[in-house]
């Protein structure tokens, strides 16, 4: 789309273009915006039809249909930002193979998925879906992954964005780019918008250099205008880090729930080995034995043993020329050779840091 339908030209110019075309005066301000919209109206007609219309055809048009002109070009306007921001559809077939004895998955329902879709009855009881939300959370817990299956299971489009994208223009430019992205952001309707290593531009502005601060900010101002959207916008942010976020984003009013996403009860576990099973060539496999052996296991120490596993049976297959079978005994061979990512320390640091922050 041309940057000259997105530009803000003066009010002042607009008022004399205007003039200029319909013979009639109008209050500048009134004018800017009027001026905008025909500029809008004007290179949707031209697409549509595929050759350039004449700004005052455009302008005729515009206002026979006011309404229908700027929501169709909204419409456009849409479309184009979903593919520039790579928007994903993902299917709901992931909530659905979340355990539901896995946290947060029953807080999740019940304060974001539920609000969200039983609109009435939210609206009857004085509800506020949420608009905001952190998930903070060990390595490989599965943030992300929650992250995507309440796109799915809503149907909303799923947006990823890295903090690596908003520096590709180098670092002054964070602060620019985050403010273009959330600009975008509050155009969309019914998307998901994952900020994820949410710590690398939010981090305290204490600790944080003067680019840093810049970015914290530009995110503090961008955060209430989101909310005051009407628009069916999720922002959700992830960081293995909540400690070093800013205490200004988390105080109460900018984040409407904050989470935390931690290790795996043995039934989390036990949902997700049937799962890899599944994909394996196995025979007699001791499903009660592995969830025992894999505790402290995160969901990707779990994929991580999975693919040595596979891998393995891969070798032994090929060097034997004989069908193999993944058994217990091959997990009883590979899993000592494996660390699970939970520790006493992080277990407990995270204990910590869910009292401290914890807000759902
Ligand atoms: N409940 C789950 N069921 C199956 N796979 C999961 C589940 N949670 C996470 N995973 C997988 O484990 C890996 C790590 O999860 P991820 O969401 O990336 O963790 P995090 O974002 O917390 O670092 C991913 O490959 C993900 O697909
Ligand atoms: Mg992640």
């Amino acid at each position: 789309m041309s940057d000259a339908l997105i530009e803000d030209p003066s009010p002042e110019l607009c008022a004399s273009k205007i003039f200029e075309i319909s013979g009639t005066k109008l209050d500048p301000e009134v004018a800017a915006d009027l001026w905008q919209k025909i500029l809008q109206h004007k290179w949707l007609m031209s697409e549509k039809l595929g050759r350039d219309v004449g700004l005052r055809t455009a302008c005729v048009d515009l206002l026979e249909n006011m309404d229908q002109a700027l929501r169709e070009y909204m419409d456009y306007k849409r479309k184009d930002i979903l593919v520039e921001m790579a928007a994903q559809r993902i299917g709901r077939e992931k909530w659905d193979s979340i355990s539901d004895s896995q946290p947060p998955k029953q807080l999740v329902q019940k304060r974001i998925i539920l609000p969200l879709t039983e609109e009435d009855l939210s609206r009857k009881h004085g509800v506020t879906p949420p608009k905001t939300i952190i998930f903070f959370g060990p390595p490989g817990t599965g943030k992300t992954h929650f992250v995507k299956a309440i796109a799915g299971v809503l149907s909303w489009w799923y947006i990823e964005i890295l903090p690596s994208m908003l520096m590709v223009d180098g670092v002054e430019k964070i602060g620019a780019n985050l403010h273009t992205v959330m600009e975008k952001a509050r155009n969309l309707e019914e998307a998901v918008i994952f900020i994820d290593e949410f710590e690398e531009i939010a981090a305290s502005r204490d600790a944080a250099t003067r680019i840093d601060k810049s970015i914290t900010n530009e995110f503090l101002k961008q955060v209430p205008l989101l909310k005051n959207q009407g628009n069916k916008v999720l922002l959700v942010c992830a960081t293995n880090y909540i400690r070093q976020l800013d205490a200004a984003l988390l105080r109460p009013g900018r984040f409407d729930c904050i989470i935390p996403v931690g290790g795996l009860d043995e039934d989390g576990r036990r949902t997700i080995l049937e799962q890899f099973l599944s994909r394996l060539n196995t025979e007699n496999v001791d499903l009660n034995l592995i969830v025992k052996m894999t505790s402290r296991f995160t969901p990707a120490d779990i994929e991580y043993l999975f693919q040595q596993v596979a891998q393995f049976a891969f070798e032994q297959e090929h060097a034997r020329g004989q069908d193999y079978r993944v058994t217990t005994d091959t997990f009883i061979e590979i899993l000592p050779n494996m660390r699970p990512s939970l520790t006493e320390e992080t277990i407990e640091e995270f204990q910590k840091d869910s009292i401290t922050y914890s807000r759902v």
